[in-house]
């Protein structure tokens, strides 16, 4: 090999090199392997099941179906809450069909600052706000919100009865809390259904494990409202077959 093609061949080389180094950039930038919203996304891993996973279609027809059964489109300038939310996408539904001012709450401020991004991304900054809170001491004041609701997180707290009485003196006279576990709601698609029902109800069979925790009030959720003090008649529970449970409470005007 002459001088001229072993300088060519070295220029090739380094070439290669940087080429194969950019390439490990631009990988990691795009599967947001350094930025900060990549490090959310990684602190909560449960934010692809809510928002492209299998939890996806139930959290539309939810928020639809809530809208119609408590008439929240009328309000006009009403305060919903999610309790335990998570990256709420239930709140960015209602935001969307309403126009009431929106508080996600959850424990978790991984979750909280994540939900902010997607908030962002969808429009609808300063409408569907997260705040970092323990459902146990909620960080509202009296009589607050119009609309609560809180999916899936009850069989984590450890004092449910503090909660539930949370949930009450944070609902306004004449608003309504829906808290459940496991349900998927009675407007979601069908075949929708189906698949979450099989999924969920492999639990029973034994072939998927439960969550660690997983192991909530169910049928006894009007219990933890006697328990809370709540006026009798100012509760009710709702059962959705084989997996879901919604203890709805109504505070009179
Ligand atoms: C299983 S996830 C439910 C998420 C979503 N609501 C859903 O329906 O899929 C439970 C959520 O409750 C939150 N959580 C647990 N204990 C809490 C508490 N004491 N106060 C507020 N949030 C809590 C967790 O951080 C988590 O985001």
């Amino acid at each position: 090999m002459d001088l001229d093609s072993s300088v060519g061949q070295r220029k090739k080389n380094r070439y290669q090199k940087l080429m194969v180094i950019a390439g490990i950039f631009m990988l990691t930038g795009c599967t947001g392997g350094d930025d900060y919203v990549g490090m959310l996304k990684q602190q909560v891993p449960g934010h692809e099941r809510h928002i492209t996973g299998h939890f996806a279609p139930i959290w539309e027809p939810m928020a639809r179906q809530l809208v119609q059964e408590y008439d929240l489109e009328s309000l006009e300038s009403g305060i919903a809450l999610d309790i335990g939310s998570s990256t709420s996408p239930f709140l960015i539904e209602l935001a969307r069909l309403t126009d009431m001012r929106c508080y996600a709450v959850d424990i978790d401020s991984w979750a909280m600052r994540l939900l902010g991004v997607f908030v962002d991304e969808a429009g609808l900054t300063g409408r569907v706000i997260p705040v970092e809170g323990d459902w146990q001491e909620l960080p509202f004041r009296d009589n607050y919100a119009d609309f609560i609701f809180s999916r899936g997180t009850i069989p984590f707290v450890p004092d449910q009865v503090r909660a539930v009485r949370e949930t009450y003196r944070v609902l306004k006279p004449g608003g309504v809390a829906y808290i459940g576990h496991g349900g998927f709601g009675t407007l979601i698609d069908p075949e929708d259904r189906e698949k979450l029902v099989e999924w969920r109800l492999g639990w029973e069979t034994g072939e998927r494990e439960r969550p660690d925790g997983w192991d909530g009030p169910g049928e006894a959720m009007p219990e933890l409202a006697r328990q809370a003090g709540l006026p009798s008649g100012s509760y009710r529970l709702i059962t959705e077959p084989q997996v879901g449970w919604w203890l709805e409470i109504r505070k009179k005007q």
